[in-house]
């Protein structure tokens, strides 16, 4: 489909309508910013300007009288382009943090990621850092973006109902993300994306040391066990996240409740691994 003229409101019409299919469903801003556009400073800066001979240059209209200072607005920040060195800044944060809190604070103050632009929110974590079943989904949406808190929409609804299932809420759980900023129209996280963000999550779970991980869906399971076993065969079967520092952590591979929603026979396979999350939080340690 070839762009369509903007000052053709037929066109428009059909534009949005393909923006919408394609996943962009919401403005972030009131008015469109072109993130190409060069600074109104950087394009004159260091440049000499063209003279006319004999004559003073012509104040523009609105232009300060000769002589006073004028403030030059900042340019809009730079969309960062990810890259290797942001992943080793992330793991050198993540691994200076000693605290959770220390943790939010890192991240809070990352501009390492590009997702950080867009999205609204940090989406950190929600429930209790005590608990001794921490669960890690993949990335915010809509809902979590606007809340800045994970699994507040329809598959955090779903969630809920599946911890208190086995007499569990938010208050005796901690939940996560892999990523903790909402990619844009929810579109997956690139693969350099999610490398930026991993030292802040496996961070986080070495901070909460749970004494049971769950992993919610395929992304989430493949990057905290290291495999690239699809979650249809590890589903159910206990594995072990491996810390930076050595510790071992039960870890139950699940399915997504996003996947449940779409796929609701499958939720008796799920209810089994939820099964067998109570069963070893009720074994003794
Ligand atoms: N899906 C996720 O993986 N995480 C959320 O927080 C919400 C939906």
């Amino acid at each position: 489909m070839s762009p369509a003229a903007p000052d053709k409101p037929a066109n428009l019409e059909e534009l949005l309508r393909f923006y919408a299919e394609a996943g962009h469903d919401e403005a972030l801003t009131e008015e469109p910013i072109n993130r190409f556009a060069k600074p109104a400073r950087a394009a004159t800066e260091g440049k000499a300007q063209p003279k006319r001979a004999g004559t003073p240059p012509l104040p523009s209209p609105g232009a300060p009288p000769p002589g006073q200072r004028v403030t030059v607005p900042a340019p809009p920040a730079p969309t960062t382009v990810p890259d290797e060195q942001q992943a080793m800044r992330a793991r050198a944060l993540a691994r200076e943090a000693k605290t959770i809190e220390e943790l939010y604070e890192a991240l809070a103050g990352f501009d390492g990621c590009n997702l950080k632009v867009t999205a609204k929110n940090l989406v950190f974590a929600d429930g209790n850092p005590q608990a001794r079943i921490m669960l890690v989904g993949e990335a915010p949406g809509r809902d979590e973006d606007i809340q800045g808190l994970p699994f507040v929409g329809r598959s955090g609804q779903l969630l809920d109902r599946m911890l208190a299932a086995i007499g569990l809420d938010r208050t005796s759980a901690y939940i996560s993300n892999v990523i903790p900023w909402r990619p844009p129209g929810n579109r997956d996280p690139s693969p350099l994306e999610t490398e930026i963000c991993r030292p802040f999550i496996e961070r986080h779970i070495e901070l909460v040391a749970p004494k049971v991980l769950v992993t919610l869906g395929n992304p989430s399971t493949k990057l905290l066990l290291g495999t690239q076993t699809g979650i249809m065969r590890m589903r159910g079967k206990w594995a072990e996240h491996e810390t930076a520092g050595g510790a071992k952590i039960a870890t139950m591979p699940t399915l997504h409740p996003a996947y449940l929603l779409r796929n609701p026979a499958h939720k008796k396979l799920a209810w089994r691994d939820f099964l067998e999350v109570k069963m070893r939080l009720n074994a003794p340690d």
